[in-house]
This record gives structure tokens, C-alpha cells and sequence, in this order.
């Protein structure tokens, strides 16, 4: 006998809100109206340079209303974003008695919100989790869709899970205090997501340059408003990334080889906006993109002052080692702005060679 059971357990769709809500980190009224329902303790988990900023006053409006919450910081940048953080932050909670009834709410960017996205999801075997993003780049990709994750010493982002909020909150007057190289970061991923999915949000990226640059209050939020659209509706066709949601990746696949071979001096953005660039390059090569088009997204980026800078020339063979990396390469690719007609091709070793040839010779250093 081989007796066998079906296990069948309904999974329940999460649903929640991406709430926009300009000013409400410095009007606590508004702000704690916005929250949803915390439970019994709250953990804010935070960047010690955010901390200063915003989520120490976070921390303070709650305790001020009535509510257990205690900051838990970690050192910025990417370099935190490890196992080992993660242990020390789960420590930490140990330490302060957190159990099953925690509320993580994340302040901070992307590496915060996946940091403790990641923790939310498996201490105790999953928590509440809140998003407050306080980069560009938090705010339009990073908050949204529940991926998760830390990086390992050879690879980005390689151990993690998906793990969805109960709210994104989001004020974009937190942009104030960002470094203009950081909100580029967060533009670049705007453009991304208008290559991939909407013509007319590229176009208004295309002329609203000065006004999102200046922060201009009402195109900022227009901008922000329209990236977390298209990324909500990726999350919802695809959560787990296995078709439609990969479109996302534009760019990443150069993009994330370029960060690792120039050591992270590129920021993430710099590498995506090259390895955009590069990837439309190879669907001109393939006949599927117009040269007008390849010459638009590249005079866009450098209207946002990108300009595609590698700390130094590497080879054709080194790059292409980088690019090969994680194995057979897959693209992205779009045949017009806003058109994308591949989530996953490869592209013949030739056609890399010279679209990195491209990169070298024409775009980076002529
Ligand atoms: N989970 C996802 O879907 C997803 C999507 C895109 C990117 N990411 C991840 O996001 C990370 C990058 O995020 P990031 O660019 O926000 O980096 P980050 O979190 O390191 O933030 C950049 C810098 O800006 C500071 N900062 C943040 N908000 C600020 C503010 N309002 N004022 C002043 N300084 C502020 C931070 O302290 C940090 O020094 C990467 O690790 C990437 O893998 C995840
Ligand atoms: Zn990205």
C-alpha cells in the first residue's frame, strides 16, 4: 500500500494599500491615522542615517501615543544588507522580548525595507510588516511586491523569500534629505518601468526633467504615483516573478554584472541606466528597436545628469564573464518605448560581445 494525501490549503490573496501621503511623517495626527491596526510591540527598523531623520521621530509619535515601539537601527548602505545583520537585528528583538504579536515597520530605503521585510517574514515564522520607504528608489520599487532579501559575498539578493506588507505608506516630502545621486537611483527605475510599460509616463519623464529634479511637489508625486501603478500591476499578474514581473529586470542584467565588477562604485542606478541602454542597443542589433528610439532613452538619462562613467575600461572577455556569471544570461528586451516583446531571451554570445563593445567604445569612454 502507498497510501498518499492531497494536502490542499486555500492561499488567501493579500490585498493592501500603497497609501500616498505627502507630509504625514511630520504631522503625527495625519501619520497615525494612516497606520492600520498595530500589534502588541513595535519594532522600527531603520539605517542609522535615516534614523536621525525620520524614524526616531517615528518611534516617538507612537510611544507618544500610547504605543510599545522601540528603534532598532543598523549601519546604512548596502554592506549591511547580510545574514549577519539580519542576525543581529533578530537578536536584538530576542533580547527585548519581541514575540508572535510584533509589528516591524521598516523607515528607510530599499536596503531597510528588504532587510526587514526578510526579518518580518521569518521571525516567529512571519510578523506584521509596514513600509515607510524614505528613498526614491524605496518609495517606487523596492517597498512594493514583497521581494525580500539579503546579499550574499558572491551575489546579490540571493538568499530571501517573498513576504507582502499589510500597507506601504509613502511620503515623498522625506525626498527633501536625499542625496541628488540617490534620487537619480530612484529616476532610473522610473524610466525602467515606463520602457516597460507605459509610453505616455515616459514622455513625462521626458519633459518634466527640471520639476522632478527640483522636487517639484505635484509631477513628483504624479511620478511616484505612476511607477507604483505599473509595479503594483506587475505584483499582481505575477507575484512570484516567474513571466510578467521579470519585464522588471530591464537593464538588471548588465546592470547588476557592471555593480559587481566595478566593486559597487557604481550605484545601482548608474549600472541599470548602462545596462539599459546596452540591452536596447541589442534589440536594435536584433532589428525589434529603432535607432530614434535607442537615441531617445539615451538622451534621457543624461538629461538627468547619468553620465554612464565606468571607473575604468574592462574587457570584452571580463564583462562578458560578469554577464555569464549566474549562467545562460536572459533579457529583457523591447522592440519601442513601452513595448516590450521579451521578459527572458537569450541573446547569441556574439551579439553581448558587441553590444559590450558598444558600451566601451561609444557610449562610456569615446
Ligand atoms: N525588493 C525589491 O523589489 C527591490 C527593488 C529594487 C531595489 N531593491 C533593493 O534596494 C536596495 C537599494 O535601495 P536604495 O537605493 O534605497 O538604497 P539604500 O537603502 O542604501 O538608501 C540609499 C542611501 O540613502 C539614505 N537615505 C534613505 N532615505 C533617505 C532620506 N529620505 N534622506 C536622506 N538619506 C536617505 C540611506 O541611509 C542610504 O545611505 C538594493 O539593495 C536593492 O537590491 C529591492
Ligand atoms: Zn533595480
Amino acid at each position: 500500500m502507498n497510501p498518499t494525501l492531497i494536502c490542499t490549503i486555500p492561499s488567501p490573496s493579500p490585498i493592501y494599500e500603497i497609501a500616498m501621503r505627502r507630509d504625514c511623517l511630520s504631522n503625527p495626527g495625519v501619520f497615525m491615522r494612516t497606520l492600520p491596526s498595530l500589534r502588541q510591540r513595535v519594532a522600527v527598523v531603520t539605517d542609522d542615517t535615516v534614523a536621525l531623520l525620520y524614524a526616531q521621530h517615528i518611534c516617538h509619535h507612537l510611544v507618544v501615543s500610547g504605543i510599545a515601539a522601540e528603534l532598532c537601527a543598523f549601519p546604512s548602505g548596502e554592506k549591511s544588507k547580510t545574514r549577519a545583520t539580519k542576525e543581529l537585528l533578530e537578536d536584538q528583538l530576542f533580547a527585548r522580548g519581541f514575540g508572535r504579536d510584533t509589528t516591524i515597520i521598516a523607515v528607510g530605503g530599499g536596503v531597510v525595507t528588504d532587510m526587514a521585510g526578510y526579518l518580518a517574514a521569518t521571525y516567529c515564522r512571519g510578523v506584521q510588516l509596514i513600509m515607510i520607504p524614505t528613498s526614491l528608489l524605496a518609495m517606487v520599487d523596492a517597498s512594493i511586491g514583497g521581494k525580500a532579501a539579503v546579499d550574499v559575498p558572491s551575489c546579490k539578493n540571493l538568499v530571501g523569500c517573498f513576504y507582502q506588507p499589510s500597507k506601504v505608506i509613502i511620503d515623498p516630502s522625506a525626498l527633501a534629505t536625499l542625496p541628488l545621486r540617490e534620487l537619480r537611483n530612484g529616476i532610473v527605475e522610473m524610466i525602467k518601468k515606463a520602457l516597460v510599460a507605459d509610453p505616455a509616463y515616459f514622455d513625462f519623464l521626458e519633459t518634466h526633467v527640471e520639476e522632478l529634479l527640483s522636487l517639484n511637489a505635484a509631477v513628483v508625486d504624479k511620478a511616484i504615483f505612476e511607477s507604483c501603478r505599473i509595479k503594483k500591476e506587475f505584483v499582481e499578474q505575477d507575484e512570484r516573478d516567474c513571466s510578467k514581473r521579470r519585464l522588471l529586470n530591464f537593464g538588471h542584467t548588465i546592470g547588476h554584472a557592471l555593480e559587481v565588477l566595478t566593486k559597487f562604485s557604481l550605484s545601482h542606478g548608474e549600472a541599470v541606466a548602462i545596462g539599459i541602454l546596452v540591452e536596447s542597443y541589442i534589440a536594435e542589433r536584433l532589428g525589434k528597436l529603432s535607432n530614434e528610439s535607442l537615441e531617445r532613452i539615451q538622451t534621457i538619462f543624461r538629461s538627468y545628469g547619468l553620465t554612464f562613467r565606468l571607473p575604468e575600461q574592462y574587457s570584452i572577455k571580463n564583462m562578458c564573464e560578469a554577464v555569464l556569471f549566474r549562467g545562460q544570461p536572459r533579457f529583457v528586451l523591447i522592440s519601442g518605448i513601452g513595448l516590450p516583446f521579451s521578459y527572458g531571451m537569450e541573446v547569441d554570445k556574439a551579439v553581448l560581445e558587441d553590444a559590450l563593445g558598444w558600451m566601451n567604445d561609444v557610449v562610456c569612454f569615446n
